[in-house]
């Protein structure tokens, strides 16, 4: 799995340099989190890495390139924090509307392969949600709703996932358990992952970094240690939160 580098990265809406300079590794098949306060700039972050930059008003610098040399146009799943499902099409044509759009035909009305629903099925299956695949959006729960959106990601089957904020709207036990199961089916993916939550991150992040200031820098990598998920009860996971609460609460006292 290859790496992803941000070199001098910087990125203007008109005259104010929401952050620039910044230098960042994403280590390929790993996953990188990234908390920071709000408007500091990481959704901006995410949206650079995605090739998402807008147009108009915005200024970009520096270079963000795959480490294999290969452009990262076509390797990228996005998973947001709102699900954006399609609320008249079922779990299933939700999970396959990529495929479906880029397969659109003007002359006919586009059906996904059969293969592919194969495949739709199986990765459902694997998001325990194989009896709703006929279900519409608003029959679900949020945690379910959450899950055919992992499933959607999934079935896009690209080597990078950029999350943003993914399970912010969720109850603790199920933002747990879908922080497992994402953990689990995202395994071999290079992932970055912004969240608000140090505990998440610290859960599941390889590398957590820090969003701060303006233009906005990043701290150095915090590294836990042991695989992920890392248990809630591990006592180093929660002297590294007190850490990193530490720091968010000292940048929201400077703000
Ligand atoms: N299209 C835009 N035009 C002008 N300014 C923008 C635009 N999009 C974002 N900004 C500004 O850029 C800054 C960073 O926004 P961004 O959405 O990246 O923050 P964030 O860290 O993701 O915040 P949050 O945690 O609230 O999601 C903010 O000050 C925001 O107002
Ligand atoms: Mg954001």
């Amino acid at each position: 799995m290859f790496d992803i580098h941000l070199h001098g990265v910087g990125l203007a809406y008109g005259d104010h340099w929401v952050f620039k300079q910044l230098d960042l590794t994403l280590k390929g098949g790993q996953w990188t989190c990234l908390l920071g306060g709000s408007g500091v700039g990481k959704t901006t972050l995410l949206r650079m890495v995605a090739g998402l930059t807008g147009n108009g008003r915005v200024r970009t610098a520096g270079r963000i390139l795959g480490g294999d040399d290969q452009p990262l146009h076509g390797r990228i799943a996005w998973m947001a924090q709102q699900d954006s499902l399609l609320p008249w099409a079922t779990v299933l044509d939700n999970i396959t509307i990529g495929e479906r759009l880029r397969t659109i035909s003007i002359f006919r009305r586009t059906r996904v392969n059969q293969q592919a629903l194969v495949r739709a099925r199986a990765i459902l299956e694997r998001v325990g949600l194989a009896d709703k695949a006929d279900s519409l959006p608003q029959h679900l729960s949020g945690g379910q709703r959450q899950r055919v959106a992992l499933a959607r990601t999934l079935f896009e089957d690209r080597p990078v996932v950029l999350m943003d904020e993914p399970f912010g709207a969720l109850d603790a036990i199920t933002r747990l358990n879908l922080q497992d199961l994402a953990c689990e089916l995202l395994q071999d993916k290079t992932v970055l992952l912004i969240t608000h939550d140090p505990l998440e991150a610290l859960r599941l992040g390889h590398e957590v970094y820090h969003l701060r200031g303006q233009p906005a820098l990043l701290t150095d990598a915090i590294v836990p240690s042991g695989t992920t998920p890392r248990a809630l009860n591990d006592g180093r996971l929660m002297a590294l939160q007190g850490v990193l609460l530490d720091r968010l609460r000292c940048e929201e006292a400077a703000a």
